[in-house]
């Protein structure tokens, strides 16, 4: 048998166009590890480093990405452009700019042209992570063991809420 076999699993990657996104995007990293997802992370930014976005989009799924959750600020074209170039789903993150607080990474992300799909979340912290729950639910479909998770993660959290303030 060959040794150095190659894993072949699934993956999800979480890009961001920049490293000061990572405060945010660190939220879909936890969860994915709660949820034992393995993924990677990458920084991808569409205008600063378009070549290796371009090289990173058409190997996608052929690195076995099952998933994509960019997340990007500002006019926030990352999640489209890798959209374009990729049949994997991407998921944007809308991050919360400091001029207009995230509404034009909002506005920008989920106002796709007709063609090219990008499933777009909250703005922030919210949307991180449910941009994480949302690619398990995905990977769910075909994997008992993620959707095993997420039922877990979902009754521990029914379970911390309590009934009276
Ligand atoms: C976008 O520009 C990034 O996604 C980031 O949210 C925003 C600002 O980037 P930096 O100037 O902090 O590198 O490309």
């Amino acid at each position: 048998m060959n040794k150095t076999k190659k894993n072949n699993s699934i993956i999800v990657s979480i890009v961001m166009g920049s490293k000061s996104d990572w405060p945010t995007m660190k939220y879909t990293a936890n969860i994915l590890r709660s949820l034992k997802i393995k993924f990677e992370t990458k920084i991808i930014s569409a205008h600063r480093t378009p070549k290796r976005m371009f090289e990173y989009s058409i190997n996608a799924k052929k690195n076995n990405i099952g998933v994509i959750i960019a997340g990007a600020g500002g006019s926030a074209h990352l999640p489209g452009m890798i959209a374009s170039l990729t049949t994997v789903p991407v998921i944007g993150v809308p991050i919360e700019s400091k001029k207009l607080k995230g509404l034009d990474s909002l506005l920008s992300i989920v106002q796709m042209p007709k063609g090219i799909p990008v499933g777009t979340v909250a703005i922030g912290k919210s949307g991180a992570i449910n941009a994480a729950l949302l690619s398990a639910s995905i990977l769910a479909v075909h994997n008992t063991k993620i959707n095993n998770q997420i039922k877990k993660y979902r009754n521990r959290q029914t379970k911390s809420v309590k009934l009276r303030p």
